[in-house]
């Protein structure tokens, strides 16, 4: 049975594909494994929302591809946001490779790797400089309907928690992002679809989904409200009354199209979780202005207030991004006002990257690499004080963890989350994996809470 090894960077959509491609292997008679070196596929889902994630995935597909003791029929290939930016580039830089993947293509990865392999093994015996010549593919080009093929799920025993991608895309055109041209146009799912996959994971176990989108709260955007309801909120009453299904988590929202009824639905679905990870992005209205966000930061702080009005133990956590080009002094501390009125939970800082043919890339006021590393580690300062002390104030508390497994710095300990979506150690046997407990919160080591198990 060929073995498949499938490297993830980037978003958790990237993470949901990288199981979808995954799932299509098994299901062709392939195994999966974690070891490179034992693999004949070699597949790499990779990220380009900043030059590091490229970097990365550059990196290790040139390791890869130059180990002495590779065996030579072994497929190499590159899938998702930097396979889509720059097609077929890529093999100039990396004559080993086989396959370039678009982010429409992953239902047909499969065909192509099998094909490729099969060849190779068959002409093995004759001749194997044969073997590798001419069989390179880059696919890249949209496909109507594609969003609606990340639908399979990886039987994993033990797993509580799973990815549901709702839809794909963004059109949104923020200056700084080149999601929109390796993601494409805004697609959404049907609804019954998505409603069929939760009911399946949930026969399987599954207590908890995360729903994905680009921008998950434009989920059916073109479809009309229904008693001043979106297709999201919709879609979130619907499994909010699936039975067995315990908890409910999406990412990420945008302000555009945030309106009451979303709101509002932190008040009455009982199983949609008290967090929202919510970027912001900046602070300074101006900077948001040259970003092309739709909104002004006053707007975005009046949504987290009436969030947490609805539902006050919200968490609420964000992406930032600093050192924007012409990002002044003055722009940069209002943002970090702004982080410390608010009052995160915590928050992703990222540097600004300038993208491929993106506006901002072009702008004048780039700025030098010290003054962006000296605003991130300025703010990172700032948002870590204050999510220590949001976790120090949760000690002495009860919380009810959703346990997923051992924990990765101890295998003796268990580890869960909260609604909030706070890691907690705890103790206790793998009986426990899958089932939501009640915990007292014990102590607080700064980003890390432990906690035991509550009497009943
Ligand atoms: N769709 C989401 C974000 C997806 S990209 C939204 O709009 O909210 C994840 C994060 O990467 C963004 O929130 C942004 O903070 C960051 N990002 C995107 N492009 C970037 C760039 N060119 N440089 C640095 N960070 C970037
Ligand atoms: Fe990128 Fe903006 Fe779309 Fe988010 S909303 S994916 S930041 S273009
Ligand atoms: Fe990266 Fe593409 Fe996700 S650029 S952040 S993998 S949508």
């Amino acid at each position: 049975m060929p073995k498949v090894f499938i490297k993830t960077y980037g978003c958790q959509m990237n993470e949901r594909d990288s199981e979808q491609v995954a799932t299509m292997f098994i299901d062709g008679g392939y195994t999966m494994t974690d070891r490179e070196h034992e693999a004949d596929v070699i597949l790499i889902n990779t990220c380009s929302v900043r030059e590091k994630a490229e970097l990365k995935a550059l990196g290790k597909m040139g390791l890869l591809t130059r180990r002495p003791e590779a065996k030579p029929h072994v497929v190499y290939g590159f899938m998702g946001c930097m396979a889509q930016s720059k097609g077929d580039e890529l093999f100039r830089a990396l004559p080993r490779l086989d396959l370039v993947i678009g982010t429409q293509k992953y239902h047909h990865i499969f065909r192509y790797v099998d094909d490729i392999l099969r060849k190779r093994l068959e002409r093995r015996m004759d001749d194997l400089s044969l073997s590798l010549a001419g069989s390179s593919v880059c696919d890249t080009d949209e496909e109507t309907g594609s969003q609606n093929a990340i639908r399979d799920h990886l039987a994993q025993t033990g797993h509580s928690s799973a990815f549901v991608s709702i839809m794909q895309g963004c059109e949104m055109r923020c200056s700084y992002c080149i999601v929109p041209s390796t993601r494409g146009a805004e697609r959404s799912r049907p609804m019954q679809d998505i409603i069929d996959e939760v009911e399946s994971l949930v026969r399987q176990g599954i207590k908890e989904v995360t729903l994905l989108g680009q921008i998950v709260n434009r989920y059916g955007k073109d479809e009309p409200a229904v008693d001043g309801k979106s297709a999201f909120v919709r879609l979130l009453e619907q499994l909010n009354g699936i039975d067995g299904l315990e908890r409910i988590r999406f990412t990420s929202p945008h302000p555009i199209g945030f309106r009451e009824d979303l709101v509002n639905a932190y008040r009455y679905l009982s199983k949609l979780c008290s967090h929202i990870h919510f970027p912001m992005q900046s602070g300074s209205d101006r900077i948001l202005k040259l970003m092309r966000r739709p909104y002004k930061n006053e707007k975005y702080i009046s949504l987290c207030e009436s969030m947490r009005e609805a539902r006050p133990d919200l968490a609420i956590t964000t992406d930032i991004i600093v050192g924007f080009p012409g990002e002044t002094e003055e722009d940069y501390l209002e943002t970090k006002r702004a982080v410390e009125r608010i009052g995160f939970d915590n928050a992703f800082i990222f540097q600004y990257s300038p993208r491929k043919d993106t506006p901002a890339a072009a702008m004048d006021g780039q700025l030098p690499q010290s003054v962006k590393e000296a605003r991130n580690q300025d703010l990172l300062a700032t948002v870590n004080a204050i999510a220590i002390e949001k976790n120090a104030a949760l000690v002495g508390t009860e919380q009810l963890i959703l346990v997923e497994g051992p924990s990765k710095t101890n295998a003796d300990r268990l580890s869960g989350r909260t609604p909030q979506n706070k890691p907690v150690i705890i103790e206790g046997g793998s009986e426990l994996i899958g089932k939501i407990v009640p915990v007292r919160i014990t102590e607080s080591t700064g980003f890390t809470l432990y906690g035991e198990i509550a009497p009943c």
